[in-house]
């Protein structure tokens, strides 16, 4: 069935003691609000209306820099989840099909659970996600007659005996299109916190003779996030996810609970990662890499064979063929180093392209920047740059040519050749040893 996914993220998280919308702000290296959407990305989606308030323009920013394709809905006063679904009535108006209704600070709904309320809404009106929650607190709870879901009472609007029900409401909802706007039009705010409550359509669509029913989940999935504490917890929950399915999918983890994945990280079979290694996004990295300790690795490919580490720092851009070696205090960024090249020791190589089998000294620096502008730097296939080598760019470097060690290179090296660009050295015959012999006279009479 045709679905668009309304996210709601208009609340103002005034627990998380932030300028920063609650919904940007990150875990795994994307904000809730992207997790939240990739969770509905499982059903794919004819569209997505995620509903903002505060800090509307920068929650649009994010969600089209995940989905260009979304459509945002302004709720300018937070007038309850009620409210706040009305406000994408005009985004879905027509809409044939079903819609589902996720939190933008629950970032943590399986697909799996997601396809299950898809399949109850063939025999349903409306499916509602619930938990057995292991301490019930201020969840609304979903109250059950007979086989059907009765009514969702809020907790500040509950009776003790209501409270006593441990089968909580999750906040995600599916119906169709149509029949949830109709719905959301009869809602009032005549409760305890004066606000159009979402869930009280369960009970107006039962008085109008519909069916509702509940979808169980694990508790753990629909976590919500309202505080930094709680941020954290839910960080390290999906961290704990990701090193075993890292595990699962046969890569090494010397210690996993040092190792820090992306919500998009991607690692292949065989692949060995040693202690304390942090993923940002966007990396992909092949089978049987080595990934040694203490490296960070950002929005970069390492191809089949490479080792990088320990102490590497890739940075977006850096492109790693099969059997590179990039060694300890190497950063590298936007730079495409080809198939069995090294760069062991102590460099900087940005905007830059490195031949196959070319090996760079220690300390070798591409100087990429001018103040102004970036330049770039190309080396050949099997060139050797000598230790501490400044390539000032734009400069280019032919096959199979050499540059002598501290060479400040400023003109393009042709294939074959040798760069020497240093002060020629010049040795003082026997020097030293009358140098010394004064200075240590000095010492001995104590001036
Ligand atoms: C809601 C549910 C409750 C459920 C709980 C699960 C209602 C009335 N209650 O309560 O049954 O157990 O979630 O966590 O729906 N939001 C807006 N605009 C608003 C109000 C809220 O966009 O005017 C957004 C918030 O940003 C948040 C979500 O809706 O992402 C839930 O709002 P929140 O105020 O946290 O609802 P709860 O009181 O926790
Ligand atoms: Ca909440």
């Amino acid at each position: 069935m045709a679905t668009a996914l309304i996210i709601l993220g208009a609340g103002m998280g005034t627990r998380m003691n932030s300028d920063m919308p609650k919904v940007l702000h990150e875990i795994a290296g994307a904000p809730m609000l992207v997790h939240a959407m990739k969770s509905g990305a499982a059903l794919a989606p004819e569209r997505t209306v995620v509903v903002a308030g505060h800090g509307a323009a920068v929650v649009e920013k994010a969600a089209k820099a995940y989905d260009p394709d979304i459509t945002i809905a302004i709720q300018s006063e937070q007038l309850g989840t009620a409210h706040a679904v009305g406000q994408a009535r005009e985004a879905l108006d027509g809409f044939a099909g079903d819609a589902l209704v996720l939190y933008g600070d629950t970032p943590f709904i399986r697909s799996e659970t997601l396809a299950a309320m898809s399949a109850a809404r063939l025999t349903h009106d409306i499916v509602v996600l619930g938990f057995e929650a292991a301490h019930p607190g201020r969840y609304g709870r979903l109250i059950m007659k007979d086989d059907q879901l009765d009514r969702i009472v809020e907790f500040k609007d509950a009776t003790d005996d209501e409270r006593s029900v441990t089968l909580c409401n999750s906040g995600v909802i599916a119906a169709n299109n149509a029949t949830l706007f109709d719905l959301i039009s009869a809602v009032g705010n005549d409760n305890a916190a004066g606000e159009y409550y979402l869930t009280d359509i369960i009970g107006i669509a039962r008085a109008r003779g519909l069916s509702a029913t509940v979808v169980s989940c694990d508790e753990s999935e629909t976590l919500g996030i309202n505080s930094r504490a709680e941020l954290s917890r839910a960080e390290a929950l999906f961290q704990a996810q990701a090193r075993a399915a890292a595990q699962a999918d046969g890569v090494t983890l010397t210690a996993p609970e040092t190792v820090f994945f992306a919500h998009d990280t991607v690692v292949g079979r065989d692949t060995v990662i040693e202690p304390n290694v942090v993923f940002g996004p966007g990396v992909t990295v092949e089978s049987g890499a080595t990934i040694r300790a203490f490296s960070h690795l950002e929005g970069c490919h390492v191809s089949r064979g490479a080792v990088v580490g320990p102490y590497a720092r890739l940075r977006p851009g850096a492109e790693l063929a099969e059997h590179v070696k990039v060694g300890n205090f190497v950063e590298i960024k936007n730079a495409q180093i080809a198939e069995g090249a090294k760069v062991n020791h102590l460099s900087y190589i940005g905007d830059a392209t490195i031949g196959a089998r070319s090996n760079i000294g220690a300390g070798t620096i591409t100087c990429n920047y001018d103040g102004v502008f970036k330049h770039k730097t190309t080396i050949g296939d099997d060139v050797f740059i000598g230790s501490n080598t400044m390539l000032v760019a734009p400069v280019t470097v032919g096959d199979a040519a050499m540059t002598g060690s501290g060479s400040v290179v400023t003109k393009d090296v042709p294939a074959g050749d040798l760069a020497v660009a240093r002060a020629k050295q010049e040795n003082k015959a026997g020097f030293a040893v009358r140098l010394f012999e004064k200075l240590r006279a000095r010492k001995a009479k104590g001036s």
